[in-house]
């Protein structure tokens, strides 16, 4: 059997890339196909050059706002890999219905909250403000409303008195590492339930 072909769109450091990259090994069904980013300087870019994965960069800010002409630039490296799946690892454009409806059903995402709580950013800082004694990451299918779509997975953590915006989003991130390359598995396998972490 062939391996299934994922694409993994990215903005900043990378973590969750390297996180799924390095789970598609060995008996995993798939394998990547291409890491995208919309920052020539997103970190992520050498991990993945390192492991040996093709790259892409397609700049937003030339378009000046332009989503559809922008999605027009991103599509030709995308379309170019003929990805399956299509993981959005810390993308952080907002897609258009026309380009998720493209990938419909074969788009994930992960969310630093437990949706359906704080959609957007700021998360964290949200969830210590309203006082939440728990926070965590969701892993949801894209669809065209954001943040929103089929949940997939859900990691918990504890909120300590002493959290801060950044520790709380050290902690939640360590869960993003274990629970999407989990979620994506189950995904190529045509697991849709809902995995729950821990
Ligand atoms: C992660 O915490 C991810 O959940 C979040 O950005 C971070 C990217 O880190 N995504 C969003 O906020 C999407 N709206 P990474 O580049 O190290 O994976």
């Amino acid at each position: 059997m062939s391996h299934r072909r994922v694409a993994i769109l990215i903005s900043g450091g990378g973590s969750n890339m390297v996180s799924l990259v390095d789970s598609m090994t060995r008996d995993h069904p798939a394998r990547p196909c291409l890491v995208l980013s919309n920052d020539a300087q997103a970190g992520g870019l050498a991990k993945a050059r390192d492991r040996g994965i093709e790259t892409a960069v397609v700049d937003h800010r030339p378009f000046k706002g332009d989503r559809a002409a922008f999605e027009a630039e991103l599509l030709k490296p995308l379309e170019a890999a003929q990805p399956d799946i299509v993981c959005l690892a810390g993308f952080m454009r907002v897609l258009t219905g026309d380009f998720v409806s493209r990938f419909q059903g074969r788009m994930l995402n992960i969310h630093p909250s437990l949706l359906p709580k704080y959609k957007g950013l700021h998360t964290h800082a949200r969830a210590i403000e309203a006082g939440d004694a728990e926070h965590g990451c969701t892993v949801h299918e894209v669809t065209a409303a954001l943040d929103d779509g089929p949940i997939l997975g859900q990691a918990r953590v504890t909120i300590a008195p002493e959290d801060t915006p950044d520790s709380l989003a050290a902690k939640v991130l360590l869960y993003e590492h274990q629970l999407y390359p989990s979620v994506l598995r189950r995904y190529v396998e045509g697991n849709r339930s809902v995995l729950m972490l821990p």
